[in-house]
Formats: C-alpha cells, structure tokens, sequence
C-alpha cells in the first residue's frame, strides 16, 4: 500500500474510531505495514476496496481498531516520573490514607502496574510497613492481559528498572524472568475499553499514559480526562506521557512535578476551561 494511500485511509478512519490521525504521526509506518497485510489476507488490491468492505462489514472495524494500537511499553518507563512518585508525591499520600488505590489505564502487558507495586513494595513499604495497595489495570487487548497475567518478561523490557529492583522482584534466571509472586498481590487486571469503560474510583493514582492523549480525538480526550477526574479522590494525582499534553478545554489540572507530566486534582471541586 502506498504511503499517501494509507495517510488518506488513516483521515478517514480515525474519527470513525475516535481516534486522532495525528497520533499516528511517529507510528504510521508500523499501522500501515499491519493495514496493508490485512487488505492481503482478505484478497484486497486497494484502499479503495477495503473502505468499501468497511461500509458492509461492521465486523471489520474491530479488526482494524486493534490493528490501530500501539502497544509499546517497558518497566520505569520515563525513570524521572516514578522517581518523584517515589520521593516525593507517593509519601504524603500514604501518611493521609493507609491504602494506595491507583488505577493504570492502558496497561499494556502489565508493565506500568507492576512497576508501581515494584516500587511500592520495595521502596515505600519498608517505610511504612502499615500501608497497603489495591491496584486496577485495564486493557482493551485480551493477547496483551493474557501476558500481563503470565507476568514473564524479556530482560530489555526491565533495563530500566534499578538494578537491585530487577534483582529482588526478577530473581529468576534466563532471557525471560517471571515476576515473583509477592508483586502480584493486590493487583487486578480487567480487560476494558477506556472509550466506554471505567473502573470505580476513588484512586490516589491514575496511570494513562500514552493512549488517550495521544491517540485519542480530542472531544474523547476531554470526556476521558473528565472521568479520570472524578475517579480521583481529592489531592489525588494524574500521570500522562512525556510526550502529552492534557486537552483543551477540558478539566484545568495544576502540574506537580515542575516539567513532569504529572497533575493534582485539587481538594475542592476542578473547574471546566474554554
Ligand atoms: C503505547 S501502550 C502504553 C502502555 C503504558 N501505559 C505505557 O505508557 O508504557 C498503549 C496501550 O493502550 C492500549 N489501548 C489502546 N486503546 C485502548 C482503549 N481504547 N482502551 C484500553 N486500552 C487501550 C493498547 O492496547 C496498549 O496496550
């Protein structure tokens, strides 16, 4: 398939999905490759075709949707964030509440949550041994949860993580270590659609990062933010990717962290920008 022809195909899909053409930008070449074998699979010659498929075969679209995602992720995935989480933002959080609820959106094969119970097992129980975690985590690819489940990973997935972290929470050997179990508890992982679907709040912690800001039209990006928001308990705290900005227009958040990507819901009621 041509690259205009997949640029022209990817404008007309992505508002059917309510998704953000842009979003694609750095990821184009990856979505068209997985487009371009499906029109092959399905005896397709051109774009044309499978837009005409599109229209009779509702079906389709789910296949497509999924062909759309970007699924890339790695444990301590920009190091700085969880840093802060870690020093600085996490600590007052458990001196008010003995239990961290914290809620990762988009959670990929489950590196982001078991990094935070990483972190929180290693790095703050042992300061305060009384608090507990409850972590949710969705994900609308059930091959990515199933993985997630499994919980066994390529070591490059975990260079990242502090060395002594990898040591106790990896201790097996070979190119693809499993979890140990005392990382897993507290942790439920549900396969969700973040485009209709969320888990029941309140949360000190909401992970979405690199899904919705990203991939998603911005009138979903601000309906998404919205309902972020309200799973929020009071002071709690909102992290999105390095790369992302909060929609506007929608719900006004004030940054943390200086430069980070990381926002406080205020402890009275937010109010709605533009
Ligand atoms: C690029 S990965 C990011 C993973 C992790 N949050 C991180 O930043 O490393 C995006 C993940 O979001 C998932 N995703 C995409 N659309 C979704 C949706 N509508 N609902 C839930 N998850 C979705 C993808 O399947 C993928 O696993």
């Amino acid at each position: 398939m041509k690259d205009q022809d997949c640029a022209e195909l990817l404008q007309w899909i992505a508002p059917r999905l309510r998704l953000r053409p842009e979003g694609f930008r750095r990821v184009r070449g990856q979505v068209c490759k997985r487009i371009g074998r499906r029109l092959v699979a399905l005896g397709l010659t051109s774009v044309s075709a499978y837009r005409t498929r599109l229209e009779s075969d509702p079906e389709e679209w789910a296949v497509l949707d999924a062909l759309c995602r970007v699924t890339v992720s790695r444990f301590y995935r920009d190091a700085r964030v969880f840093e802060v989480l870690h020093e600085e933002l996490l600590p007052p959080l458990l001196e008010s509440s003995p239990v961290l609820r914290v809620w990762s959106a988009g959670c990929a094969s489950g590196e982001e949550p078991y990094t935070v119970s990483i972190l929180f097992r290693l790095g703050l129980a042992p300061r305060y041994p009384e608090a507990g975690l409850e972590l949710i985590a969705t994900e609308v690819d059930a091959g990515l949860l199933e993985r997630a489940r499994r919980g066994c990973y390529p070591r490059g997935s975990l260079r990242e993580l502090p060395p002594a972290w990898v040591e106790r929470a990896f201790p097996g050997p070979g190119e693809e270590p499993c979890l140990a179990p005392g990382y897993r508890e507290g942790l439920v992982f549900r396969r969700e659609d973040l485009r209709t679907h969320m888990p029941q709040g309140p949360f000190q912690l909401v992970l979405c990062r690199n899904v919705a800001f990203t991939y998603f039209a911005p009138p979903l990006q601000r309906e998404v933010l919205a309902g972020l928001v309200e799973r929020l308990a009071p002071g709690g705290l909102l992290v999105i990717g390095a790369e992302e900005s909060l929609p506007e227009g929608g719900v006004a958040l004030e940054r943390v962290a200086g430069p980070l990507p990381i926002f406080r819901v205020p402890r009275v009621p937010a109010t709605t920008g533009g």
